[in-house]
């Protein structure tokens, strides 16, 4: 696995996303968001009107293309990076996340797209099943209603009316299932090192990661 590979897991609503774009794009390096995968799986089981409660309906995964580029998610070639981040999809991903067959799946399709190059990827399992071996593990944290809050003026920020309560809700109910599921769980990597963001800016947390990053290419030198 050439390259520097850098596994960015945490709970909804951690800044994981922004946060692994930014990172990559001050390095000129390629960022996957793994979430944005497990959304667009949910939305063509969704669009295709299975029944999102069985698992051998997700076999249209055979035939499925799933890629993630430069911020931008494709299923069948068709962009919908906008469509994944519906009400309906939130709702449903982490029971299509749950079952051991869709996770085989985008695992793999996930360690093929790190194989070459520099790499920043972000998930729940990314530094525990996907990138054992990755050079950087970072667990981000922030309390639930600072989470929250930044998911609350996203959602104002797109012109979507939310309660604040609701959005309390849903994350707290993400949380719980996510970490809670049979198949790898949302869970620190015993090497992944924490940073909790609650007070920390975008920008500070970018820096940080930077600075890991710096110090671990520094010691591979060596
Ligand atoms: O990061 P996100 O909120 O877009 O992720 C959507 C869901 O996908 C999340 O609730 C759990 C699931 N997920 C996962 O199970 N494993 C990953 N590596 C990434 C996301």
């Amino acid at each position: 696995m050439p390259g520097f590979k850098v596994a960015i897991d945490g709970p909804a609503g951690s800044g994981k996303s922004t946060i692994s774009s930014r990172v990559a794009k001050r390095l000129g390096w390629t960022h996957i968001d793994t979430g944005a995968m497990y959304r667009a799986v949910t939305l063509k089981a969704i669009e295709n009107e299975i029944d999102l409660t069985d698992e051998d309906a997700y076999r249209f995964l055979e035939t499925s293309l799933i890629h993630y580029d430069l911020d931008r998610i494709y299923i069948d070639d068709r962009d919908v990076t906008e469509k994944i981040r519906s009400d309906e999809v939130t709702q449903n991903v982490s029971l299509v996340s749950s079952f051991p067959y869709v996770r085989k799946k985008l695992v793999s399709l996930q360690q093929k797209a790190a194989r070459d190059g520099n790499i920043v990827m972000d998930g729940r399992d990314i530094g525990t099943v996907v990138l054992p071996n990755a050079d950087l593990k970072v667990f981000l944290t922030a309390n639930v209603e600072e989470r929250a809050k930044r998911r609350f003026a996203e959602s104002m920020r797109k012109g979507k009316r939310v309660y604040m309560k609701n959005v309390i809700d849903e994350i707290v109910l993400r949380d719980k299932k996510d970490s809670t599921r049979a198949q790898s769980p949302l869970k620190m990597a015993d090497d992944a090192i924490m940073l909790d963001t609650t007070y920390l800016t975008i920008a500070e947390v970018v820096d940080k990661i930077i600075d890991l990053i710096d110090k671990k290419e520094k010691k591979h030198g060596d």
